[in-house]
């Protein structure tokens, strides 16, 4: 069983709540979160610093629902976001901008404006062309901008392809090797102040020595910055640790990872800073689907679900494996199936050749963790409305998005 969820009389529950329930009363497909969970994620990064000066910035674009965001800025979250839609909703949740992080290779005119006149504590940069517009922008508006560098460190993260980020062929960051000429050069820019690195070299990361690698030779880089005069005062080692997405997989301690980063940095006055997104939301969410109908073929058995990729993409863009657990647990057996949605192609489906429990037409399962990286990639294809989100708050729960009209899809067109 994966936490927080959990089944109670034979009912999967979270907190003290049965899903069952809010799938009969909110329809489906609809996504579920544990706010108890959200919650003690963001406190277990934030009280694994201890004493040491840091600042836990929730990535947004793992799940950027502004009810989460609400929640998580009252604990304290600061925020990475990668665009000025997602700094429009930190705002709109009540986050404070002095504690926002802006990451990303590609930041516009308008989204660099935009941070600057908001004024959020620092822009993670990833070119020269930037930190020229950075400068300027920060210039017309007689302010001076906090910037760390993003580093690439040239160090596989072994993760899968599409999400690993920190090799020199990948687009992000600057190349290790030349940035302490960048940061020399940018020394002119009098609207910057130069005083942060940052890394992030993937996600879903399920071993931590290249983290501790990528760590290394950022900590060296430091070193040789401030040997050179350049007042390095803070460190940003991104996101990147993994969930366990099936009970085979087991997962880094959020302790464990944030003790060693304070330990290989102690005494060295840094302000630290994180940015983890699906270890903080990953497990508390799950996506709750209705089976329409069983399909059996000369070579498969097939189970529809009223769920697609428009919903949840991880398994056809990843190859990304989620448990499935039904609402109610009865003894039926077991059938090996692949579970597809009702999107029009092959690529759709959450599972193949899955050994599960035997599910029938009107029944209800969980693509379990599904909290990170689930609703914030659906889209509309096939016209197919989105789903409601739904968050559990001990015997509560609420809709904090409704799910999506047939006027909404034509909104705008
Ligand atoms: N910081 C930066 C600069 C990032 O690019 C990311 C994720 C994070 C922090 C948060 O990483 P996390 O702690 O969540 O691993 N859609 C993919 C994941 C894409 C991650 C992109 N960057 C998925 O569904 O697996």
């Amino acid at each position: 069983m994966i936490a927080p969820y959990f089944y109670r009389d034979n009912e999967l529950s979270v907190e003290e709540v049965t899903l069952a329930d809010i799938a009969e009363k909110e329809d489906t497909p609809c996504y579920v979160y544990s706010s108890a969970a959200i919650l003690s994620q963001y406190r277990a990064y934030d009280q694994a610093f201890g004493t040491a000066p840091h600042q836990v910035c929730f990535a947004v674009k793992a799940n950027s629902n502004l009810s989460i965001l609400r929640m998580l800025a009252k604990a304290g979250a600061g925020f990475d976001i990668v665009s000025g839609g997602e700094l429009f909703r930190v705002l709109r949740a009540g986050g404070d901008p002095a504690k926002v992080v802006f990451s990303g290779v590609g930041k516009s005119r308008e989204e660099v404006e935009y941070a600057i006149t908001n004024g959020i504590h620092s822009f993670n940069c990833e070119s020269e062309a930037e930190l020229a517009l950075i400068n300027s922008i920060a210039s017309r508006h007689s302010v001076f901008a906090s910037v760390a560098l993003r580093v690439n460190p040239n160090v596989d993260a072994k993760t899968h392809p599409y999400i690993s980020t920190g090799l020199h062929d990948h687009k992000f960051g600057i190349n290790i090797d030349v940035v302490k000429e960048v940061y020399d050069r940018a020394a002119a820019l009098q609207h910057l102040r130069l005083t942060g690195v940052s890394c992030h070299i993937g996600s879903q990361l399920l071993d931590t020595n290249p983290l501790f690698e990528a760590l290394d030779g950022v900590l060296t880089l430091v070193e040789k910055l401030r040997a050179a005069g350049h007042p390095i005062t803070e460190l940003d080692m991104g996101g990147g640790l993994g969930v366990a997405y099936s009970d085979q997989q087991t997962t880094p301690s959020v302790q464990t990872y944030i003790k060693l980063i304070c330990e290989k940095t102690a005494n060295l006055g840094l302000k630290l800073m994180v940015e983890p997104g699906r270890s903080i939301a990953a497990a508390a969410g799950v996506l709750v689907s209705r089976v329409m109908y069983r399909k059996t073929t000369a070579n498969k058995e097939f189970v529809i679900v009223d769920a697609a990729m428009n919903d949840l993409i991880r398994p056809s863009l990843y190859q990304a494996h989620h448990e499935i657990l039904p609402l109610r647990q009865r003894s039926l057996g077991t059938i090996t199936a692949d579970v597809v949605g009702p999107v029009c192609e092959s690529g759709d489906y959450f599972a193949r050749d899955r050994q599960m429990a035997n599910v029938f037409p009107g029944d209800y399962v969980a693509l379990m963790t599904a909290g990170a990286y689930g609703f914030v990639q659906a889209s509309n294809y096939n016209s197919r409305p989105r789903a409601c989100e739904v968050l559990v708050e001990g015997k509560q729960w609420r809709v904090i998005r409704q799910r999506e009209t047939l006027e909404d899809l034509v909104q705008g067109e």
